[in-house]
């Protein structure tokens, strides 16, 4: 699997195949690639011809105490995993290929991006919203895939792409679990083995708090409940756990449209993230 590094070799690569007929799908990526990652370059083969993925550690999500600096990389490794998984193409440009000197630009979704995660990390998600306008413009692909376990992130994708008329489709892909049920994180690296074992709490608490809601009964009620488990299982704090409508990311109390309930929250020094979907009988 051939890599390139720059925007006229990306370009280059992908013209080709359409002048060919074929249809191309992109997985964008910070790297560290596990098996959810695999996923979406397997759901991108299914609906493309080619796939290209991308690995960019982009420095402009990370705030001033976040992890840029330990967050974990391995392009050989990367490479190799993607190779094996049928990727026709990794992107992994350099800083200055996406941000050259003079670059002035900032992408926001306003609204979307101040809730939950937003509000925890202010400009995460205009790192995010630049760099991934950046890469669709780049790769000009049918089709992008991106994991649900970043629920906030797709829905801020989706209402760029809308907004700014890019034409590639926004796929979101399942969330893949470890066995017990911990959503697949690069993150899980940080996590010493007490904690990893701690860290299943997430997951459980959010499924019996779905099923619950569910079944009718009150959301805050539920909500505490659910907070309170995880800091009986050693998360803390507790960022945030909530229902939202799974488009707007509106809080709601009740089940009056698609929803979704979603957490953050740490386990030691890490901060992890989950969500699951919510649904009533006959609620809407
Ligand atoms: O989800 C990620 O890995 C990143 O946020 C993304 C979408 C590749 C943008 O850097």
């Amino acid at each position: 699997m051939p890599i390139v590094r720059t925007v006229a070799e990306l370009r280059a690569r992908v013209a080709a195949w359409r002048e060919q007929g074929e249809r191309i799908a992109l997985v964008p990526t910070m790297g560290a690639l596990h098996a959810g990652h695999i996923s979406l370059v397997e759901a991108g083969r299914q609906r493309a011809e080619r796939v290209v993925a991308t690995v960019f550690v982009n420095p402009r999500q990370f705030g001033p105490n976040e992890d840029l600096d330990r967050y974990p990389r391995d392009e050989a490794g990367d490479a190799a995993r993607l190779a094996a998984a049928g990727c026709d193409l990794l992107f992994a440009p350099g800083v200055e290929a996406i941000y050259p000197p003079g670059f002035a630009t900032q992408v926001r979704v306003t609204g979307l991006s101040e809730r939950l995660c937003g509000a925890a990390r202010p400009g995460h998600f205009d790192g995010v919203a630049t760099v991934v306008t950046k890469l669709l413009n780049q790769a000009r692909a049918d089709i992008a895939l991106f994991g649900e376990k970043d629920w906030q992130q797709l829905a801020i994708i989706r209402r760029l792409a809308l907004d700014l008329d890019i034409p590639t489709e926004i796929a979101g892909c399942p969330i893949v679990r470890d066995a017990d049920g911990l959503a697949l994180s690069s993150r899980n690296a940080y996590l010493d083995a007490g904690e990893r074992e701690r860290a299943v709490a997430l997951p459980r608490a959010l499924q019996t708090a779905a099923a619950a809601i569910g079944a009718g009964r009150p959301v805050d009620a539920v909500l505490a409940e659910a907070k309170a488990a995880l800091v009986a299982a050693g998360f803390g704090p507790v960022d945030y756990i909530t229902l939202s409508g799974a488009d707007d990311l509106e809080p709601m109390t009740g089940l009056d449209r698609p929803a979704r309930l979603l957490a953050a929250a740490w386990m030691g020094r890490t901060r992890l993230i989950d969500n699951v979907a919510v649904t009533g009988t006959g609620a809407y």
